[in-house]
Order: C-alpha cells, then sequence, then structure tokens
C-alpha cells in the first residue's frame, strides 16, 4: 500500500438561491439553498506513507497564484481534518501525504476548502483501501462542514438544513458564468454573524424555502429567467461587510450579464452570461473598471468528485 498515490479533483460551487433562516441554539443557520458545480476543480493527491505522519503541501493554478496566503498548511487545514476523520472511522494506521492543486478562488463563497476535504475523503479511503461505501463517503464529508456532501456530489441540488441534506434538482442545458474574485476573502462564520445583526432589525423566515421560479428556470433549461430568479439572503451581510462589493455588481450588469450576486457568503460575485463569449465579455468589462482583483470563466453543472489517477 506504501507508495499508492491517488488523485481526485471536485469541484467549486455557486448557490443559486440562498435562503437564510434564523440561527439556532446549535450556531447553524438553517438553509434552503440550491447549489451548481462550476469547472473549476480542487485537485488533492493522497501518497500512503509507510509510517504514521500525515503532512501537507499546496499549490495553486496559475490564476490563483498569489492567493495562497490565508491557507492552512497545518491541522485545521479542512484536508488535513479530511485525513484524519478517515483514519478515526477506519481504524487506520498508515499516513498520508496530501498535495492540493487549487482552481477555486480562495475563501471566496464558491466552496474550495470543502471541495478540498471532499477530495481528500475520497483520495484517502481509495489510497488506504478502507472500503468505504458512497454512504460512508457522504457521512464523512457531512462532518467536515455543511457545503463539503454537495462537492462530493457535484451536478446541481437543493440543500435543507445545514446545507449538507442533498437532493438532485431536474436540470436542462449549461449555464455560463462569470465570477469577479477579491483577494482577501471574507470569513463565512462573519457574515453569518453579520446576517444576525441585520436580522435583528428586519423579520426572517423562520423556516427558509426553495423558490419555485429557480427550479422552473432550471427545468425549462432558461438562463435569462434564472438570471432574474437567482438570490442570496447573505447578499447584504456580505455587501454590509464589503461595500465595495456594490460597484462589482453593477459592473456585471452593465455588461448585460442576466444576473448578478454574491457567491454563497461572498466575496466572490457570480455572474451568469447568455454565452461562453458573453461571459468573456462581462469579465473584461469588470476588469476594465477595476470592479475585481480576477476574473474566471465557468460553466455549470459541472460533475462531483472524481478519481483522476489511481496507483
Ligand atoms: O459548516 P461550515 O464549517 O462550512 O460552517 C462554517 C461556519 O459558518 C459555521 O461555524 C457557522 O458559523 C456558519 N454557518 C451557519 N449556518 C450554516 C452553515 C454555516 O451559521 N447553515
Amino acid at each position: 500500500m506504501s507508495g499508492r498515490a491517488v488523485r481526485v479533483r471536485a469541484p467549486g460551487k455557486v448557490n443559486l438561491q440562498l435562503a437564510v433562516g434564523p440561527v439556532g441554539q446549535d450556531g447553524f443557520h438553517p438553509l434552503a439553498t440550491i447549489f451548481q458545480a462550476v469547472d473549476l476543480y480542487e485537485t488533492v493527491t493522497a501518497v500512503v506513507r509507510d509510517d504514521d505522519q500525515i503532512t501537507l503541501a499546496v499549490d495553486a493554478v496559475p490564476a490563483l497564484a498569489g492567493s495562497l496566503d490565508g491557507v492552512p498548511l497545518d491541522q485545521s487545514n479542512l484536508a488535513w481534518q479530511a485525513a484524519l476523520a478517515v483514519r478515526d472511522r477506519f481504524g487506520v494506521d498508515a499516513g498520508v501525504d496530501l498535495h492540493i492543486l487549487k482552481g477555486v478562488p480562495v475563501a471566496g463563497g464558491m466552496a474550495g476548502g470543502s471541495a478540498d476535504a471532499a477530495a481528500a475523503v475520497v483520495a484517502c479511503t481509495e489510497a488506504w483501501e478502507v472500503g468505504a461505501s458512497r454512504a460512508d463517503l457522504h457521512e464523512l464529508c457531512s462532518m467536515l462542514g455543511s457545503d463539503v456532501p454537495f462537492s462530493l456530489h457535484g451536478h446541481t441540488a437543493v440543500g435543507m438544513g445545514r446545507g449538507d441534506q442533498l437532493s438532485p434538482a431536474m436540470t436542462r442545458g449549461e449555464y455560463h458564468w462569470v465570477f469577479a474574485v477579491r483577494h482577501g476573502g471574507l470569513s463565512t462564520p462573519a457574515v453569518f454573524r453579520e446576517f444576525d445583526r441585520l436580522a435583528q432589525a428586519s423579520a426572517v423566515p423562520q423556516r427558509p424555502e426553495i423558490d419555485p421560479d429557480v427550479m422552473r428556470a432550471l427545468s425549462l433549461g432558461d438562463p435569462a429567467l434564472l438570471g432574474r430568479a437567482m438570490s442570496n439572503d447573505l447578499q447584504r451581510a456580505a455587501l454590509s461587510l464589503e461595500p465595495s462589493l456594490e460597484r462589482t455588481l453593477d459592473a456585471m450588469r452593465e455588461a448585460d450579464a442576466l444576473g448578478a450576486i454574491v457567491s454563497g457568503s461572498g466575496p466572490t460575485v457570480a455572474g451568469l452570461a447568455r454565452s461562453r463569449q458573453h461571459a468573456l465579455a462581462i469579465a473584461a468589462h469588470v476588469q476594465a473598471v477595476k470592479a475585481a482583483d480576477a476574473t474566471f470563466c465557468a460553466t455549470g453543472p459541472a460533475p462531483g468528485a472524481v478519481i483522476l489517477e489511481d496507483g
């Protein structure tokens, strides 16, 4: 087993809808969300060691070079925690060398860290040959974070509870996205805290619900309808912490995006385009007016975690 290398890829995501209820006693907010995975990927390689050590190294694709500063290289990294969780669950003694190649913007609300966790769960279970079932993988992913199970499954899905209770969504067609990224992310817990602060002055529905217009747009394969229907209850909190994001949303609209929203807890802004060509044009405008540090064009839905190499 020692020296066996398994390489796994897992996608980032955008929330087409993110409805948030009032914070619960457990400190989490009930969510009703619709995720779409996009073809920006994290790639995790697990190489089995002949001792019990765990190591971690992180690189980024060239477009993300310089944005690795906030990425932890110790036990607090979700990929490391994933390896520990797999070892614990299956009583493994062996260690592993983990390598992450980041392709999803860091701390951007696109679940890059969650994709690392999902990919690491799959890579470690495979490399250590523990014989994990699909249910085992899902359970391990749920333990690691609210968005991790979705990165395992991919495509387009409804997420309830903390976002980890998934069911597939009927979708048609391809969706072309532009992501406008900031150096210096927003912390997810901080955005939820700001949501709580703002919620004191306004009514938050007790039970967040899926928007039927978003589901209809997806089942019709109608990007224009989807663009109008997209929503994110965390957007106001993200804008409150980072007011300059309003300029980025405006820049997307100036370039005729079908819709523009903050992605998840931000600060990445997602714009929906009519075509790949239109996505490139929106990205060029956002860059020209200096409304982002970097832009990425991507397409969804994309598959979940996939083993690229095993041996
Ligand atoms: O589950 P995850 O580790 O990604 O969540 C990070 C933080 O985001 C949580 O500790 C919590 O503060 C906040 N959160 C929340 N409600 C959710 C998901 C996350 O308040 N449904």
